[in-house]
């Protein structure tokens, strides 16, 4: 099935299969030792979550008309490394939540220290899955290297571990809208860029202006992800979100909701989905699942 066929929601659920069944395949086996540390790896990734990067690894894939075996592989590495931030991000060191994806969390149903070596284990899997597929497809090393710079860079301290930093210290705070954008930017918004990105190189080298377009894209669409989902642990219950509800407020951190009310976010998050639908204007109709998934990350209710 490729972009051009099918309606978005049929599409949707072909990759969110196929992804289930290729992330299956590239984690490792709970028959094998460590048993229990594989089986809560597993457990953190498989069946759940509503696999938006995956969505926008394939999206930007075929706008560039990517190799769907190097896209399977990009799609499983983004989705690892957020699944770990997940597990992390859940621990009680961070935000100490009981429920995740309508499951106890890997904490709770494991252990603490099973729920570090999760979050640590699949950060490796990850970059394997990765390196193994830059190689199986013989690219170059320019490529090879770009892609695997691009995941860590957007995982570590300059992205997605960088905005948890933020997060933790900010609790109690009274961020400017320029702080709260900063951190939000890097919590949520690096690993989406990076899937946007990586899917365009699956498929070729990007020219400037191309790059330009769906940084552009990324950048709106990374920021209306979380002030979205700063909206739904606002106003939403806990069975839809499948992860606590009004987790936020009673933890009080500085979110889009605190610091510009729910009506403001709402404005902005439409406007955000506005900037991305424009910032694709140079690709035309090939970019269709872009826009559509920027629809959904604004109109979802979980
Ligand atoms: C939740 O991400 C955490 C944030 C980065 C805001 P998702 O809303 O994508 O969670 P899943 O993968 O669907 O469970
Ligand atoms: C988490 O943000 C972002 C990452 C895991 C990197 P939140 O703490 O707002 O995510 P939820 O609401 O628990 O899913
Ligand atoms: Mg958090
Ligand atoms: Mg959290
Ligand atoms: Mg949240």
């Amino acid at each position: 099935m490729t972009a051009a066929s099918a309606n978005f929601g049929d599409w949707m659920k072909h990759v969110q299969s196929m992804m289930e069944d290729t992330l299956a395949a590239f984690l490792p086996s709970p028959a094998t030792v460590p048993n229990r540390l594989h089986e809560a790896m597993r457990y953190a990734v498989l069946d759940g979550g509503k696999r938006v990067r995956p969505l926008l690894v394939f999206a930007a894939g075929d706008l560039f008309d990517a190799d769907t075996k190097t896209l399977q592989r990009a799609a499983a590495a983004v989705e690892m490394i957020h699944a770990y931030s997940l597990v992390h991000d859940d621990m009680p060191c961070m935000d100490d939540d009981a429920l995740r994806r309508g499951k106890p969390t890997v904490h709770v149903k494991y252990d603490e220290a099973t729920a570090l070596l999760v979050g640590d284990a699949l950060q490796s899997q990850a970059f394997i899955v990765l390196a193994e597929g830059i190689e199986e497809q013989n690219s170059s090393a320019a490529r090879r290297s770009s892609m695997l710079a691009l995941l860590a860079q957007a995982s570590g301290s300059a992205g997605m571990c960088g905005g948890q930093a933020i997060d933790l210290a900010s609790v109690g705070l009274a961020l400017s809208l320029g702080e709260l954008e900063r951190m939000h930017q890097l919590k949520t918004g690096a690993l989406l860029r990076a899937s946007v990105v990586l899917g365009g190189l699956a498929g070729k080298a990007l020219s400037v202006a191309e790059m330009a377009a769906l940084d552009a894209y990324s950048a709106a669409i990374g920021l209306a992800f979380q002030v979205v989902d700063d909206v739904l642990d606002a106003t939403a219950d806990s069975a839809t979100l499948g992860k606590t509800a009004g987790k936020d407020a009673a933890d009080n951190k500085p979110t889009y909701v605190s610091i510009l009310g729910l009506e403001e976010s709402k404005t902005l998050a439409e406007k955000l989905r506005n900037d991305a639908h424009h910032a694709l204007m140079p690709f035309g109709e090939k970019a269709r699942r872009l826009r559509e998934i920027a629809d959904l990350i604004v109109q979802r209710k979980a």
